[in-house]
């Protein structure tokens, strides 16, 4: 398992497996243009013989708190530790750059993402109301999660 910086030649295939990773509301190749394409922004790719298998992207919110825009892990290889690996590797970035506060959005309904940032040591900070656009199990409501990084 590789753990390195996206390049563009990542995009369809980082497209792809938003598609398989996300029952409802993945990001389309747009979304991802735009998020990789902001200067601020930066992400790890985890590749496994030459295929994407997962990745996290954040963007910063201010000059203390940067936001993991957006995290996912292939569907084969969830619960296998790659997406803590992904997470420990982004909030080093995140201190490294001058970031103390991570943050993230997740659906209210996402109750396995829940239970992963969770164990990561972030804690709801806020009920966001009909914050996504499709609903997911019922719900558009998500919760803002933040974490004191060291
Ligand atoms: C959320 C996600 C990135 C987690 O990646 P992962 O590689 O499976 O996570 P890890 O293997 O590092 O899991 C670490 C711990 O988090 C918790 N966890 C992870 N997935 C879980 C699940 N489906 N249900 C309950 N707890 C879970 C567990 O405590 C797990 O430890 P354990 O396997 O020893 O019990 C991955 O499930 C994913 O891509 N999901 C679809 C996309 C998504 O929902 N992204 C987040 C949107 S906000």
């Amino acid at each position: 398992m590789l753990l390195r910086k996206f390049t563009w030649d990542d995009i369809q295939a980082i497209v792809d497996l938003e598609a398989r990773s996300f029952a409802v509301g993945a990001y389309d190749r747009e979304d991802l243009e735009a998020v990789f394409s902001n200067p601020d922004s930066f992400n790890y790719v985890a590749e496994a013989d030459g295929k994407v298998v997962g990745y996290v992207v954040a963007i910063p919110l201010d000059n203390s708190s940067a936001d993991i825009e957006s995290i996912a892990v292939d569907p084969g290889l969830q619960r296998s530790g790659l997406g803590s690996s992904l997470m420990s590797y982004i909030e080093e970035e995140m201190v490294a750059r001058g970031f103390s506060i991570s943050v993230l959005e997740v659906r209210e309904k996402n109750l396995e993402a829940i239970a992963f940032y969770q164990r990561q040591g972030y804690e709801t900070t806020k009920l966001l109301n009909n914050y996504y656009r499709e609903y997911f199990r019922d719900s558009r409501h998500g919760f803002r999660m933040a974490k004191r990084l060291k």
